[in-house]
Parts: structure tokens; C-alpha cells; sequence
């Protein structure tokens, strides 16, 4: 698919189309098949050996995960791309092709997704892996840190889980070039339609594809897109440990994607509806989301992002509240699911001290500013009216209690 091409279009066509046998389907099949079958030995040596295009184990690639792979390195301008069995896989097997002949050291963005900084603290650094958490939004502070630990690899969220920071993307993988190292982003939040990190200097981009790109809550997958030097390590080391995605989820993922980018920017549109509403509720002590002038990457943002694409999410903190008065808000909704994901259709609520951040300890959360009275919202395609009037009616029940604490 032309790269012109803008990247609604892309979304729709990108990966389709690949000949089988005499037809060639219109959209992408389900290919189930484990393994496949040439006329001769010979044939399938070269497929093997990819002297020849083909696909000869599952575990390697199969057509499903390649049009899927092929649809998402478009939309990222990537070189390639690897889909997995989860955003997690993704985020694991992206660090280790970035760390692969490298300085076994990582330079990560304080402001993460909490299995990430799971990943990082429980199972790579008892690897042996170094690593230092920097406020990726201080450009100084990244600056010394890259100095100093000489880094393999710097990892960060294009707009942060749950606080929504946004990081200047170009002059950090300037900085991690300079250092030689890696820079991988996880573009989850984001999407291919408000930053495309490879074209600002990233090596692997990461996204969960069961959040905003499938878009329906129906599938768990991931996807890591690559730039031209790391791919054939990106794939010999899929190959290996096998984190790949099945061909059913693959098909899930690839329809979804076809309307990602109209979710997308209803999503966006919705949210900053809900956003500047919240920010006028007694009941609400602090809002955080990107439109916000007062944001405290407000300058990143505005050079960044596109106008009026600020994501889906908007997260807030009830007054004064812990966790019951946030039990008993969360209780009250009708509309809005309160459910572990984001990005999906339907509007969203989670409670990050008690799912996304709570195997981080408390001290931890804290100093990522992830209090007790905070919960994240992802805003679906819905009437925004009735997602506001649906917060509006959970607020008055949870408010004589919020008044009190
Ligand atoms: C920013 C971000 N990255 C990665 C993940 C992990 O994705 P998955 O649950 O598909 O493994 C999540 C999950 O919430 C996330 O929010």
C-alpha cells in the first residue's frame, strides 16, 4: 500500500488482498493451519530458508498475522511488524530485541503502564538488566540519566497510563541515538492517528492492539512495529520464544483496525467534551487530560499532537476520596463499564491503585502521583450527553460521602 496515502485509508485497505490459489479474497481469511505444504522438498527448503516467500510453521508466520503485521507497519511506517499473543508480549519481546548486542541497561519513563514497570523491576532487572525510571518530560533529566547509565535501551509511553504526560518522542531518540541506544515507544494510547513514533526518530513501537486499534473488546493481542535494522532480530527471536498472536485474534484485530481511525476521533472528541465538564464538578479535585492549557506538557503537546486529537482518556481525582467513596462512585454507574481495558466502543472505568498499578507498592504509586481517589476513564463513541449524564447521576450518589471524608 502507497505510503501517500492518508491513514484512515490505510486503516481500511493496508494488508487485504493477497492471492490464494486461483481467488484472491476481498478482506483477510482465517488461516488456522499449523503448518504448510509444498509440491517438493525443495520448495519448502527455500520457503525455510526465505530464499522464497512462503510460509512453512505457524510459530514463524502464517498469512492471518501477516496481513495483520503488514497493516500495522504501514500505519506506523514501519519496516515490519510482529503481532503477539498480548500488549505485554509485545512490550517484552520489543525490550529484548532493543537490548540484543547492546549495554543490558534501560532508561524508562517514570509514568508507565503498571505491568511494564512490573516487567521491567521483577523479571529484567533480576536478569541483570539495569534500570532507571526518569521523568521522561524533563528533557535535563533524561539528558544526565542517558549520560550516565549509557543506556541500551529508553523506553517511554507516547501519552502516559493513567496520567496522560507526553513526552518530546523526537529530542529523547535524538538523545538515545547519540548514546546508541535503542528507543522504544508504546504508542497504545496515542494510536498511529495522533503519533506515528518511528517517524520521529523511535527504533520499535509498541501498541496493545486489544485497546484503542481492535477497538471492540473482544480480543487480546499486541503488535511490535520495527524500523529496518532491527527487524530480522525482532523475528529470529519471535521465532524462538513464539509470543505470537493466533490467526482467530488476528482476524479480530485486522477488522477492528479498519475503523479505528473514525473510533478514534470520536473518541477524542467525546473525551474532550467529558474533560471540560469534569473540570467544572465541586466533586472532582483535578483533571488530567491533554487539551488542558494548564497540562504541564502543554508545549509538547501543542507541537506534537495533532489539533483537537488528544486521546480517549481522561483521567480525574474524586475530592478528598479513598477507596470506598471511589468503590461506591464506580458502583453507581450505569452506563459507563466499570472494567480492566481502554479504548474500547463503550465507555470505560477503571480504578488503577486497585488494577493497572496494584502490583506497584503503594510508596511506588505514590511517587507516580497515582492516588487513591483516582480513576481513569476511557471515553467510547456513545452520545456524549449520556456519558455525562451518567457520571453526573453517579457524582450525586457518591457525594455525601466524598462531602464528609
Ligand atoms: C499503555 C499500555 N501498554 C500495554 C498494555 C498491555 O496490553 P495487554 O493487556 O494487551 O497485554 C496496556 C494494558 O492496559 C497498556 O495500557
Amino acid at each position: 500500500m502507497e505510503k501517500k496515502v492518508k491513514t484512515h485509508t490505510q486503516a481500511v485497505h493496508a494488508g487485504d488482498r493477497k492471492k490464494s490459489g486461483r481467488h484472491i479474497p476481498v478482506t483477510t481469511p482465517i488461516h488456522t493451519a499449523a503448518s504448510f505444504f509444498y509440491e517438493n522438498m525443495e520448495q519448502l527448503d527455500r520457503v525455510f530458508g526465505r530464499e522464497e516467500p512462503g510460509f512453512s510453521y505457524a510459530r514463524y508466520d502464517n498469512p492471518s498475522n501477516a496481513a495483520l503485521e503488514e497493516l500495522c507497519a504501514t500505519l506506523e511506517n514501519g519496516h515490519g511488524a510482529l503481532a503477539c499473543c498480548s500488549g505485554m508480549s509485545a512490550i517484552h519481546i520489543a525490550l529484548l530485541t532493543a537490548l540484543t548486542d547492546r549495554r543490558k541497561s534501560v532508561v524508562a519513563a517514570d509514568a508507565l503502564y503498571g505491568a511494564t514497570v512490573n516487567l521491567l523491576l521483577n523479571v529484567l532487572e533480576p536478569m541483570g538488566v539495569a534500570v532507571r525510571f526518569v521523568d521522561i518530560c524533563d528533557l535535563d533529566i533524561v539528558e544526565r540519566a542517558v549520560r550516565e547509565a549509557v543506556p541500551g535501551c529508553v523506553l517511554m509511553e507516547t501519552i502516559s497510563n493513567p496520567l496522560l504526560r507526553v513526552g518530546q518522542i523526537d529530542c529523547i531518540a535524538a538523545m538515545a541515538k547519540a548514546a546508541g541506544a535503542a528507543m522504544v515507544v508504546d504508542n497504545t494510547f496515542a494510536t498511529p492517528l495522533l503519533a506515528k513514533p518511528l517517524d520521529l526518530g523511535a527504533n520499535l513501537v509498541v501498541h496493545s492492539l486489544t485497546k484503542f486499534l481492535s477497538g471492540h473488546g473482544d480480543v487480546l493481542g499486541g503488535i511490535v512495529v520495527s524500523d529496518t535494522a532491527h527487524f530480522d532480530t525482532l523475528r529470529t527471536l519471535s521465532r524462538t520464544f513464539g509470543p505470537v498472536l493466533g490467526p482467530f485474534e488476528s482476524y479480530l484485530a485486522m477488522r477492528g483496525i479498519k475503523t479505528f481511525a473514525v473510533r478514534m476521533e470520536r473518541q477524542c472528541t467525546n473525551a474532550c467534551r467529558v474533560a471540560s465538564w469534569l473540570a467544572t464538578q465541586p466533586g472532582i479535585a483535578r483533571v488530567h487530560f491533554p487539551a488542558d492549557p494548564a497540562h504541564p506538557d502543554a508545549a509538547t503537546i501543542r507541537r506534537l499532537l495533532p489539533d483537537g486529537l488528544y486521546g480517549g482518556i481522561v483521567t480525574f481525582e474524586l475530592k478528598n476520596a479513598k477507596r470506598d467513596q471511589v468503590f461506591r462512585f464506580m458502583n453507581a454507574l450505569r452506563l459507563i463499564v466499570p472494567a480492566t481495558s481502554l479504548g474500547d466502543v463503550h465507555s470505560m472505568m477503571l480504578y488503577p491503585a486497585m488494577s493497572s498499578h496494584r502490583e506497584i507498592s503503594p510508596k511506588h504509586r505514590e511517587r507516580m502521583g497515582i492516588s487513591d481517589g483516582l480513576v481513569r476513564l476511557s471515553v467510547g463513541i456513545e452520545a456524549v450527553e449520556d456519558v455525562i449524564a451518567d457520571l453526573a447521576q453517579a457524582l450525586a450518589k457518591a457525594a455525601p460521602a466524598t462531602r464528609h471524608a
